[in-house]
């Protein structure tokens, strides 16, 4: 259920990683993997990758795809950002989640977050048209810069998280949520005429 990378410099070939050719969605730094197994449970018509920079967490991944006897789920090790721009074959994700990413609160680390001025065109140069990003953090503050950087992005327009998508935990999320910290999520759709 992972996929061994062969090289870092030429995008993926799709089928390497799936039987199936399905639609692709992406979840970047998915940490134990418990919401993208859940959701790849619930979705069988569709694919999912993890990205994941940590071994010991990228193996959950392998382990929970496995005992759930999933052929839909595949990890990678490797940075996320990298995987978005150098990786990820262009227009072939119809979603990326990105849920409880490192907030870096000082100050002087936000250089370090994901999600900064840039991330919207990494975004638009990988999801197909009318493609979603879905965000959840307990961060307020980088809440704030997700929703800056998304709505100075014009080719994004602000859309809803679905029910059926929004009810799925991830590891995180039921952690700050058990201590009372609740879970801010925006989602942001590529408009259909962005070129
Ligand atoms: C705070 S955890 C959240 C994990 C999971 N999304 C969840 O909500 O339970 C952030 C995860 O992203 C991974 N991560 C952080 N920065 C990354 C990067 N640049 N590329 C890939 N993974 C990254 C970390 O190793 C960690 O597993």
């Amino acid at each position: 259920m992972l996929y061994d990378l062969p090289t870092i410099l030429d995008r993926i070939e799709m089928p390497k990683l799936f039987p199936a050719a399905q639609p692709l969605e992406v979840e970047l730094g998915c940490g134990d993997a418990s919401f993208l197994v859940e959701y790849a449970r619930r979705n069988l018509v569709k694919n999912f990758i993890g990205v994941e920079r940590l071994l010991g967490r990228i193996q959950k991944l392998d382990k929970k795809g496995r005992r759930n006897g999933l052929t839909n789920v595949c990890g990678v090790r490797i940075e996320s950002a990298y995987f978005l721009e150098y990786l990820l074959p262009k227009q072939c994700a119809t979603a990326l989640h990105i849920y409880f990413p490192d907030p870096w609160p000082k100050k002087r680390h936000h250089r370090h977050r994901l999600i900064n001025e840039h991330f919207p065109m990494l975004a638009r140069a990988a999801l197909a048209p009318g493609g979603t990003v879905y965000l959840r953090t307990d961060d307020a503050d980088y809440f704030q810069q997700m929703n800056e950087v998304f709505a100075a992005a014009t080719f994004f327009e602000k859309t809803e998280t679905p029910l059926s998508l929004a009810e799925i935990t991830t590891d995180f999320e039921r952690e700050f949520n058990a201590q009372g910290i609740p879970t801010l999520r925006s989602a942001y759709q590529l408009k259909l005429m962005a070129g």
